[in-house]
């Protein structure tokens, strides 16, 4: 049976990149203990299982709302969402999005503050620990929230960015104040040209 691990993705930037807004301890212990820790485990509950040499997204789907298999999901949709994360974030970030997504703003949210502010508020009206999305649901962009390990690729909606809102994202940097974090995210990190890639 092939027991091809799983690897922990390289990070696109250095870890103290994105600075101050979220600073390199807190990605350091994010992306170095966390992102690390979900494969370590991935990797050890699948071993000689018939989900040992399939790819994460095999995995995510064959694995979604099975109870049975909660721990395998929870494991892999975490890797599948952080690296999602950071792709969705940039030192660059911010400001306006290039043409093409502007425009699909525009057409579903009517501009772009509008969108933003409905980004922030998924992020902060999402109970718990989980992930505030924007998505392209057919030809409409939407933002949703999910809880935990959740992603909306289980419902056949396709995610175009991701912010993580587990207090492990935020807490080192701005404790309990989690719209400090989304609002600066929003404003300065936010990988508008990820985000437009994905448009596909
Ligand atoms: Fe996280």
């Amino acid at each position: 049976m092939s027991n091809t691990p799983h690897t922990l993705p390289p990070l696109p930037y250095a870890e103290n990149a994105l600075d101050p807004v979220i600073s390199a301890r807190t990605i350091g212990i994010h992306y170095g203990k966390h992102h690390k820790t979900y494969v370590d485990n991935l990797n050890k509950l699948i071993t000689d299982t018939e989900l040992a040499g399939l790819t994460l997204q095999e995995i995510i789907s064959k694995t979604a709302s099975q109870a049975n298999k909660a721990g395998i999901f929870n494991n892999a949709a975490q890797i599948w969402n952080h690296t999602f994360y950071w792709n969705s974030l940039s030192q660059e970030g911010g400001g306006e999005p290039p043409l093409i997504l502007k425009q699909k703003i525009e057409n579903s949210f009517g501009d772009l503050d509008s969108c933003k502010k409905e980004l922030a508020t998924a992020a902060m009206t999402q109970f718990g620990s989980g992930w505030a999305w924007l998505v392209m649901n057919g030809d409409k962009l939407e933002v949703t929230k999910t809880a935990n390990a959740e992603s909306p690729l289980s419902t056949g909606i396709k995610p175009l960015l991701v912010i993580d809102v587990w207090e492990h994202a935020y807490y080192l940097d701005y404790e309990n104040r989690r719209v400090d974090y989304v609002n600066a995210v929003i404003e300065k990190l936010i990988n508008w040209g990820f985000a437009e890639d994905n448009l596909g």
